[in-house]
């Protein structure tokens, strides 16, 4: 295994959109994996997408701490989110959005508020190339979306709907009194 470099905002890998995997068990699939998985609590986040490592193929790994589920009001064992998804496929549930501050390891020191379905349903194969299924709501549906998103070459501030929000990090939670940015980087 291997800690991955991270590629950053310009990057044109972080621009396309990744090529689906034909075979989940392939071992250069399997290798991907193990070093996403390495590199993501190295990187100080709490999800990667393969784009995000140089890798445009369509694979996610995430690592969502369980008290942000509890936060959001579902602690329940099915609100939470598998560790990989290749291959994923979201549909939104309803058409309610939410609007919340997100940050990106590709976009190191910066974060925004962005508006994303509140609840959406997901399809995907899991590391073993199993299909697997879920509903996620909150938070889990905004990572979610914010990953999803890397796959289509699509960067959280391209969600923005007034880019003028957008700011460091340290600068914003200076500013905002009321409430704390939620800034963990995905
Ligand atoms: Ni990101």
């Amino acid at each position: 295994m291997a800690v991955l470099r991270i590629a950053r905002m310009g990057h044109p890998v972080l621009k396309k959109a990744a090529q689906p995997v034909a075979d989940a068990t392939a071992p250069e699939i399997q290798r991907l994996i193990a070093d996403m998985r390495e590199t993501l609590p190295e990187a100080g986040g709490i999800g990667l997408a393969a784009p995000q490592v140089f890798v445009s193929r369509r694979v996610v790994v995430l690592d969502v701490p369980d008290d942000r589920y509890e936060s959001e009001g579902d602690a329940s064992p099915e609100a939470s989110l598998p560790g990989v998804l290749i291959n994923p496929v979201l549909t939104p549930m309803s058409e309610e959005r939410a609007v919340a501050y997100e940050a990106c390891l590709s976009v190191p020191g910066l974060t925004g508020p962005v508006p994303r379905f509140t609840r959406i349903g997901w399809t995907a194969l899991d590391a073993r190339g199993r299909p697997i299924s879920g509903e996620a709501q909150g938070f889990a549906a905004r990572v979610l979306q914010h990953e999803c998103d890397h796959l289509d070459g699509i960067l959280y501030p391209m969600r923005m709907t007034d880019v003028a929000e957008l700011g460091f990090t340290e600068e914003v939670r200076r500013s905002l009194s009321h409430a704390e940015p939620e800034t963990e980087d995905a």
